[in-house]
Formats: C-alpha cells, structure tokens, sequence
C-alpha cells in the first residue's frame, strides 16, 4: 500500500477553534410570537445570556429557547462592578458574535443604561442592535415611565422584551440589588408595571428579584410571557447569567442561583494540569508535533 501524499510544505493547518457556524441546515427559528405560543400552550420557555459564539453554539445545541446578550456583561466579560458602564457599542459587538454561533434561538439584545431614555434616542440604538448586532428583539428595563419608547419601538416593527423588579441599571436608586416588590405598594407598582409593557406591546417581560408569590400573580394578570430570574417557579419561563449558572463564577452564591456544573473550578483543575505537564516536559507528546519528510529518512519518531 503507497503512502499517502505529504501536504506540500506550509499546507494549512487549524490554528484555533473558531466554533463551526451553526449549522446551515433549515431550523425552526424560535422568534417572539413564538414564544407567546408557548405560553398559551403551557410549555415553560428557557432563556440564558451569552457573550461569544463559543457558547452561543452550545446553547443552542442544548435546545435552549433565548439568548440575551445582556448588560450583565460588564460583570461577568469586563469585570465592572455594574452594568452602567456597559455601551451600545459593546453590546452590538457581542451580539454579532453570538448571532455567528446560534441557529435556532431567538437573540435579544439589552439596551444599555441611558440608550433608551427618550423615544428619539432608543429608535436608533435598538435599530443599530438589530442591523448591525444582528439582534431579532431588544430588552430594556422600566415599567410605566419606559411605556411610550416601548411603543415606538413596537410600531417600527423592533420586538421588545421589557425588564421590572430589581432593574440593575438603577442600583443607585435602589440602594443596592434588593428585592423588589415587597409591601403591598411596591407590588402593586410591580403589577402596574407589568400591564403597561404588555399595553405597550412588549412580547414578554423580564421578572428578576421579586417574592414568588408576586411574580405568579403577575404571570397570571399577563397574556404575554414572563421571564423569571429570582422570582419563583411559577413565571411562564426562566433565565440565568450563564456563567453563573455553569458556576464559572466559583464565589458568587446568591440565593436565586443554581449551578448546574462546576466549570470555575474544572478549569482551574485543568490549567493546573497543563501547567504540570508543560513544567515536566510530558506536554507536548509524539502526538502533538508534526513530521517533515527528513525525520523519516533521519529514522527519527515524530507523530504525524
Ligand atoms: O443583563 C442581563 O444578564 C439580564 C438578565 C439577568 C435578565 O438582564
């Protein structure tokens, strides 16, 4: 049997894993009507953040509904301790990275603090993150003051996702992240909160860091869905910071969060392997270098 023929000197080879683009083949797109068929149906919507298309393509692997390409970036990517430093410049640049890994998932974009503050400001902004992030609906948080620029954007044909309770881009006006909705004011304020985006024409709406009790009345007084993180089970979905969730973040443990792996301390086991296998020499092996057509004749063993 002949050898097969050595690439010719300088052949290409993979140098880093860019994750393959999702996959080409038809998929049943999930966009915002159909989320709201969901809710009719009963079928509980699951909804994650992403940042890049590395775990974009895993997400959606996993069958998950949303991605959002949220603010929270500015923790978990840059490290800030909020999300107020976070610009719209940011977000359409993760967008488009994570839009390169999703096939079927729906991909929102969060509107950064202070990109939507007045109708002539967000019209643009949520227009930039759907051309050029390539975004199919945009979030924002607020309730009854954010009413009007939700219609706007509704009536431009841009899907709006909104966001109440504890709304982190006022964490100055709240005094920290705290709970919101306790007291029967606050949840009524909640409550009215939530009926003006669905008045709005929001498609669903975000429900973090309220009593469960609150968040099951307010899923129960809506026809569009709600979106629960730190609200309770009874929201018609839920969502995650994915990188607390895959527990990257090995000393965050607020009460809301379950990690469902340990992938912070995984990957400090496995640096912590490489960089032994690197200081004893048995990284890389045989296996990992390339021949050239001397080694052979030189009888010298190097893997191909
Ligand atoms: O920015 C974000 O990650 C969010 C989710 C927590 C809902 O807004």
């Amino acid at each position: 049997m002949s050898e097969p023929t050595p690439p010719p000197d300088g052949a290409p080879v993979a140098i880093y894993s860019a994750p393959a683009p999702a996959s080409r083949k038809p998929t049943k797109k999930v966009r915002a009507p159909h989320l709201q068929r969901m809710k009719r149906k009963g079928q509980r919507i699951t909804a994650v953040t992403c940042y890049d298309a590395t775990f974009a393509r895993l997400v959606d692997e996993a069958g998950i509904d949303v991605v959002l390409v949220g603010d929270s970036l500015g923790n978990v990517i840059q490290g800030q301790e909020s999300t107020l430093p976070v610009t719209l410049e940011d977000i359409i640049y993760h967008c488009r990275a994570v839009g390169r890994g999703l096939g079927r998932a729906h991909l929102v974009a969060d509107m950064p603090f202070m990109t939507y503050h007045r109708p002539e400001v967000a019209l643009p902004n949520a227009a930039r993150l759907l051309s050029e992030g390539g975004a199919e609906s945009v979030k924002l948080e607020g309730g009854v003051r954010v009413a009007e620029v939700v219609t706007q954007l509704v009536d431009f044909g841009i899907p709006v996702m909104g966001h109440i309770g504890l709304t982190p881009q006022s964490v100055h006006a709240m005094g920290g992240h705290r709970v919101q909705g306790k007291g029967a004011e606050a949840r009524e304020r909640v409550l009215q909160d939530a009926l003006a985006l669905q008045e709005a024409g929001c498609y669903s709406v975000v429900l973090e860091g309220i009593p469960t009790t609150l968040a099951a009345e307010v899923t129960a007084a809506l026809q569009i869905p709600t979106i629960g993180i730190g609200a309770g089970a009874d929201c018609d979905g839920q969502i995650l910071v994915l990188y607390d969730m895959l527990g990257l973040n090995r000393d965050f443990k607020p009460k809301f969060l379950k990690r469902f792996a340990e992938l912070g301390q995984a990957t400090v086991d496995a640096l912590g392997a490489y960089r032994d296998e690197v200081r004893q020499g048995s990284f890389p092996g045989l296996e990992h270098g390339y021949a050239d057509r001397v080694d052979k004749k030189a009888g010298l063993k190097v893997a191909r």
